[in-house]
């Protein structure tokens, strides 16, 4: 095999078969196959896409090039999910201690926040002492004794796709479909769960701004998943708004704490709630119906919200924390934006407004940056929402008053005030399995 043919099959629209993929990935991962190689065959399948095959091929040797987690030490159905990134996303906080009080093992690796998008590891390691980092043994241990473990990525999982990610990301070749797909469902595949839900986010602040390019990744995920034996299915759940109000690392853990103590938005509980019952649907749990009703029981009796205590316990963390979310420090300064004029938000750049909270401090700068994590913003307002000249829309929060400006000037480009009430959007767009 010569990557120049393989370059130029791809190129002019052929196909890659299997063992083409696998070598590609071997090499490249080796260091045989140079950056600039591997450079051309991205733009090539930039812009010729993939089929499923091939998609697939390339995706199990991604989830290949690095170890694939072995499970079968804890019992029972191991679940998964996993969301496309957002604004205030902190769906896993929620639905994972919801779906284990009822009965599945969540085993799940999480990421850092990336870009204008806040990240579940961050916002678990706002909790004084708790570790996201473990051994195998410790983590099922954990999972075992508790039910779900919630950790970070370890350093072997998908090599192949951290090294091919950095390339994508400086070669304009980030936002191409089966790129996408393979690369999220190789991570999911290695993490080693029998069932997964994806929650494919899309609007202004997800990696997908349309409806139609999320559908087509999410069928892509779907198929992937199935292809690879697993149960996967994916929701299509909207980013066009912030989910919730509170975007930053603890105001988010407060949040989710709220959902599970039946205090929090209608917004985030019903994304979640579908989640949750997607999730247990797929393990074989019940009917719909049932599965709702399981759900709604969890969040009743407080097993959910005992869950993530027992967790944060287990992962070295302090539970008074989310027996009591008022201990969390407080960010020593805050900042009130007023709206310039009156009438209804009828549009938020959602993504502009997860920059904004990055530039307060939320999220990092660089690779090396400290996240604040008292940082973030406090929506007082949202789409549709009617608002008065003068009113308040969001508090600011940061360790520094001199952050606020910059931050200001963000949120406020970031949102449209008009004299008619938009229509409400839907938060579950759609559903793929
Ligand atoms: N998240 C990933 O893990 N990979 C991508 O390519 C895009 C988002």
């Amino acid at each position: 095999m010569r990557m120049y043919d393989l370059i130029m099959k791809k190129r002019n629209g052929g196909i890659l078969s299997g063992d083409e993929i696998n070598e590609i990935i071997k090499g490249f991962v080796e260091g045989s196959i140079p950056d600039y190689q591997m450079s051309a065959l991205l733009m090539a399948i930039y812009f010729q896409g993939m089929d499923q095959n091939e998609t697939l091929d390339l995706t199990l040797a991604l989830a290949a090039s690095g170890d694939m987690t072995d499970l079968s030490g804890i019992e029972g159905i191991k679940a998964d999910k996993h969301s496309t990134g957002g604004v205030g996303d902190k769906t896993t906080l929620i639905v994972a201690p919801i779906v284990a009080a009822c009965g599945l093992k969540i085993a799940k690796m999480s990421g850092r926040g990336l870009g204008h998008t806040g990240g579940t590891v961050d916002k678990l390691e706002s909790i004084p002492g708790l570790r996201t980092e473990f051994t195998s043994a410790e983590f099922a241990g954990i999972v075992n004794k508790t039910g779900l473990c919630i950790a970070g990525q370890s350093k072997n999982l998908a090599p192949g796709d951290k090294k091919l990610y950095a390339l994508r990301d400086v070669t304009a070749t980030v936002d191409s479909i089966p790129l996408i797909a393979a690369s999220i469902m190789s991570k999911k595949l290695a993490s080693g769960s029998d069932c997964i839900v994806l929650d494919v986010k899309t609007g202004s602040g997800a990696f997908m701004k349309s409806l139609k390019d999320s559908l087509e990744l999410a069928k892509e995920m779907v198929a992937i998943g199935t292809n690879a034996g697993r149960k996967v299915a994916a929701l299509i759940t909207d980013m066009d708004i912030p989910l919730g109000f509170k975007i930053g690392n603890s105001l988010e853990v407060i949040e989710a704490v709220d959902v599970l103590n039946k205090k929090g938005p209608d917004d985030l509980y019903t994304v979640c709630e579908a989640l949750s019952v997607r999730l247990l649907e797929l393990a074989g749990k019940g009917s719909y119906k049932e599965c709702t009703c399981m759900v709604k029981e969890t969040l009743d009796t407080g097993a959910a919200l005992e869950k993530l205590i027992e967790m944060v316990k287990a992962q070295g963390g302090d539970a008074s924390y989310i027996k009591d979310t008022s201990k969390f420090k407080k960010a020593p300064y805050m900042y009130e934006v007023k709206s310039a004029k009156s009438g209804y938000i009828a549009f938020m750049d959602t993504e502009k407004i997860g920059t904004a909270s990055t530039m307060l401090g939320a999220g990092r700068k660089t690779r090396e940056s400290l996240i604040d994590y008292s940082a973030g913003i406090v929506l007082k307002k949202k789409y549709a929402d009617k608002v008065a000249e003068g009113e308040t829309v969001a508090v600011l929060y940061a360790s520094d008053d001199k952050l606020f400006k910059e931050a200001e000037e963000k949120f406020i480009s970031s949102i449209i005030i008009e004299s008619q009430k938009p229509e409400k959007r839907p938060l579950i767009a759609a559903s793929i399995s």
